[in-house]
């Protein structure tokens, strides 16, 4: 198969593991015998330094002419402690979202058994849990109004959604959920939000087409809770643009580490492919990145924009016998690991490498 694969490392440790990403994409390719073309393009900070703005045309052609993106991460401290900045990394990712349609953001949490003791919640509570996020991702309070009236002392935000816009990610959502357990957990805050309400009575007018998926509404707040005394109670869970940012960082703690998560996402067009993790500044340069997300971002890739679901397994099981041999990065490391276990991101990278 051949096909043309643009990168864009972005910003921080976006830039780290993304290189790890497509050396496994590379390698890929020659065991199964594809032809993989690469290219790559600026965003974020990277990009308004060398060009002024978070998403340049030449990018955005660029992805639209691809047939996949595998994305790092986009963010710097100088725009997080400048509210005021009015140029920011984030308004490139949130732009490239609009303009490609990728209107879907889907998230697996799934816990790598050799994990359990990697995460913050009891093993007995956590072991089996596998979660499957749709998090809608082009409209909400990010993509409406918003501005400072009152002299500035006021600040307001405008949630929208269209019936049209719940419905499609509600189909992708219960689509997928046929192909799983067959349940589906609508989260929403209806009992206060109009948006929610709409939500909520689009996803049951579209539950009548999928008669087979068991369906339960729950309120954001009760969904929060739940997660964390009760995850092996979700199997697809499909919620609205902000809800889906909180609860799949707050679910990262299921799987680990906000370095074992990765996310597809799609709509019309070119899908991207991205850990769900930030540019982490703190530990950019050190070469201690966990370069798993975007490893298991890339399997996500071959498998939904490509098809290729043998390739897309080889790589998922090459990071589970890396795991089981017993190699961690530091953050996944436990008071357990010996030290010549913790490996940095590249020495991470050649592991999975090597079992491909
Ligand atoms: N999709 C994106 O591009 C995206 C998502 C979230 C945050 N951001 C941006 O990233 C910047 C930093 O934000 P943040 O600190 O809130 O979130 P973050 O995800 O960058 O980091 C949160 C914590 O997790 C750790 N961490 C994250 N990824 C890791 C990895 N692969 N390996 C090991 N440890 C990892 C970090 O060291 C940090 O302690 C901000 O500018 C923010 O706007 C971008």
């Amino acid at each position: 198969m051949k096909k043309h694969i643009l990168i864009v490392p972005g910003d921080g440790i976006g830039q780290e593991v993304t290189a790890v990403g497509k050396k496994v994409l590379d390698k890929i390719a020659a065991k199964f015998g594809h032809e993989f073309t690469y290219d790559s393009a600026l965003i974020g900070h990277v990009a308004i330094e060398a060009t002024g703005n978070p998403l340049p045309e030449e990018t955005l052609q660029k992805m639209k002419s691809s047939d996949a993106v595998l994305f790092g991460a986009v963010g710097h401290p100088k725009y997080d402690n400048d509210p005021t900045a009015k140029v920011r990394p984030e308004q490139g990712l949130l732009k490239m979202r609009k303009e490609l349609g990728l209107y879907a953001n889907l998230r697996p949490i799934k816990l790598f058994d050799e994990l359990l003791s990697a995460s913050s919640i009891k093993p007995e509570i956590l072991k089996g849990a596998d979660i499957l996020f749709f998090r809608e991702l082009t409209g909400d309070i990010y993509f409406g109004e918003k501005g400072r009236k009152n002299n500035g002392d006021t600040a307001f935000d405008m949630a929208e959604y269209s019936r049209y816009e719940v419905e499609r990610i509600a189909r992708k959502a219960f689509e997928a959920a046929m192909t799983r357990k067959k349940k589906l957990c609508s989260v929403d805050k209806a009992n206060v939000l109009e948006t929610s309400r709409l939500w909520r009575e689009v996803v049951q007018k579209v539950a009548l087409e999928y008669p087979e998926v068991e369906v339960e509404h729950q309120f954001v707040d009760a969904t929060a809770m739940l997660l964390i005394k009760d995850p092996c109670r979700f199997d697809v869970v499909v919620t609205a643009n902000l809800f889906g940012d909180i609860l799949t960082d707050e679910a990262s703690q299921i799987a680990g580490s906000m370095g074992m998560l990765a996310s597809a996402s799609i709509g019309d067009g070119t899908g991207v492919y991205e850990p769900i993790h930030g540019s982490a500044h703190d530990i950019t340069g050190k070469g201690v990145a966990n370069p798993l997300a975007s490893i298991l971002s890339a399997a996500l890739l071959l498998d939904i924009s490509f098809g290729l679901k043998a390739e897309s397994d080889a790589l998922i099981n090459a990071v589970d016998k890396v795991l089981k041999a017993g190699f961690r990065t530091r953050d996944i490391a436990d008071s357990q690991t010996a030290s010549n276990m913790v490996l940095g991101t590249e020495a991470m990278g050649e592991q999975v490498l090597n079992n491909i």
